[in-house]
C-alpha cells in the first residue's frame, strides 16, 4: 500500500470513529423530513404553512401554533415538536406519540406509522433542534379562550335565501 492510500485509510477509519452512527443519522434525517413533507404535519405544526402553500422556510418547520382547535374537546394548540422532542429520548418519544391526546391530531396516522417512521421524525426533529416558544396549554370545555381558534365544529347547512334565487 503506498503511504498515500495508506493515509486516505487511516483519515477515514478516524472520520467513522469520530461519527460512528454518521451516515445511518443522515439517511434517517432525510426520511424523517420526507415523512414530515408528505404526511402534512406542517399544515398544523408550523404556523402559516397552509396560507402560505407551503412557502415556510425550512428552520421554522415544526415550532408550533398558538392559533388553538376549539371544539367538544376544549381548546388543543398544535405542539412545538422542536421542543417537544428536545426534552425527550428516542423511547420516550415513542411512548409519548403512542399515548395520543385530542383531536384534530391525527393520533391514528402517528399510531399506524412504523416504528423505523417514527424514530426518523424523531432524529429530524433532533436535527432540526429546539427553537420557538412551547405553545399555550390546551383549554377545558366550556373555559374562557385567549388566544385565536378555528373552530372546528361542522355548521348546520345555510340554505340559499328565496330572493338570492330569482334570476
Ligand atoms: C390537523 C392538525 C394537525 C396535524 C395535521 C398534525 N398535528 Fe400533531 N398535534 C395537533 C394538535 C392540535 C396537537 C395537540 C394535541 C393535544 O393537546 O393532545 C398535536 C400534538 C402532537 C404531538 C404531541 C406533542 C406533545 O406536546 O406531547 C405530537 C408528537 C404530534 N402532534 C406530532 C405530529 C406529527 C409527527 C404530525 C405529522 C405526521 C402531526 N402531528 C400532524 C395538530 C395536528
Amino acid at each position: 500500500m503506498n503511504i498515500q492510500l495508506a493515509r486516505l485509510v487511516l483519515s477515514l477509519l478516524a472520520g467513522l470513529a469520530a461519527h460512528p452512527a454518521s451516515a445511518g443519522d443522515d439517511r434517517a434525517v432525510d426520511r424523517g423530513r420526507y415523512l414530515v413533507s408528505i404526511a402534512g404535519c406542517n399544515d398544523c405544526h408550523t404556523d402559516g404553512y397552509i396560507e402560505t402553500d407551503g412557502k415556510v422556510p425550512e428552520p421554522r418547520w415544526l415550532t408550533g401554533s398558538a392559533v388553538g382547535f376549539s371544539g367538544p374537546w376544549g381548546v388543543s394548540y398544535p405542539a412545538n415538536l422542536r421542543l417537544v422532542a428536545a426534552k425527550l429520548d428516542e423511547p420516550g418519544w415513542l411512548a409519548r406519540v403512542r399515548q395520543g391526546g385530542l383531536p384534530p391530531m391525527p393520533w391514528p396516522s402517528l399510531r399506524a406509522m412504523s416504528e423505523a417512521d417514527l424514530v426518523a421524525i424523531y432524529r429530524y426533529l433532533r436535527h432540526l433542534g429546539a427553537a420557538g416558544e412551547p405553545a399555550p396549554q390546551a383549554v377545558a370545555p366550556g373555559q374562557p379562550i385567549a388566544t385565536p381558534h378555528f373552530v372546528f365544529v361542522p355548521q348546520p347547512p345555510q340554505p340559499l335565501k328565496t330572493g338570492a334565487l330569482a334570476r
